[in-house]
């Protein structure tokens, strides 16, 4: 079994990269294979609601991105951890791009997402993480996503790349919240 897991921050080496490390970290003790995604070498351009998906059924219309390899990645994957800074209150544009591109193509097409496990990762200096959470967590439950809990909500604090190694509490929420995912991967089969 395979977690994906992907930065929506532009910092290949910033506070979500560091969290979603931590969380591979786990899982990887825990058996299983893990891949790690940063989106801030990417280039995956916004939805552009010309509704092709619809028709052509498992592919998007924008062909001269990197979209297509990602949502290919995720679908390979049992399980999506996807890790985001909160920029003025939500989720960073780069990540949106991806998951409102994934989601209308899956739900378009065979509904790749259907029963995956997953959850959303959230990083800020000082406000907006449950916000941003929560943002993030209407995407994996329309897309029939089961989304496990931690001891708290998968958020930590940090401003400058590797503050978040500070947080104590948040490091140890996001190692429960990987624990769980993988046991709830391991009963599902
Ligand atoms: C454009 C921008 C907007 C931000 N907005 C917020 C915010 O609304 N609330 C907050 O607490 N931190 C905010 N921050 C701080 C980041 O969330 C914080 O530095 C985070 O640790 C960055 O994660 P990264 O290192 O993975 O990129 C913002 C940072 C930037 C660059």
């Amino acid at each position: 079994m395979k977690v994906l897991a992907i930065s929506g921050s532009p910092r290949p080496k910033g506070n979500t990269c560091h969290l979603l490390q931590e969380a591979l970290k786990v899982l990887e003790q825990q058996g299983l294979e893990t891949e790690y995604l940063s989106l801030h070498d990417k280039n995956v351009k916004p939805c552009i609601a010309c509704m092709k998906c619809a028709k052509d059924k498992n592919r998007c219309s924008q062909e001269d991105d990197d979209f297509h390899t990602i949502f290919e990645a995720m679908t390979q994957a049992d399980g999506i951890i996807v890790g985001s800074p909160v920029y003025f209150g939500s989720a960073t544009p780069n990540l949106m791009a991806l998951l409102d591109r994934a989601g209308f193509v899956a739900r378009m097409g065979d509904n790749h997402f259907h029963r995956k496990v997953g959850s959303p990762i959230v990083v800020a200096r000082r406000a907006g993480v449950n916000f941003t959470y929560a943002q993030l967590q209407l995407w994996f439950v329309i897309c029939g996503m089961i989304v496990p809990g931690s001891t708290y909500w998968p958020i930590a604090y940090g401003l400058n790349p590797g503050e978040v190694a500070q947080d104590a509490e948040g490091l140890k929420t996001i190692a429960n919240l990987a624990d769980n995912l993988a046991w709830l991967l391991k009963k599902l089969g």
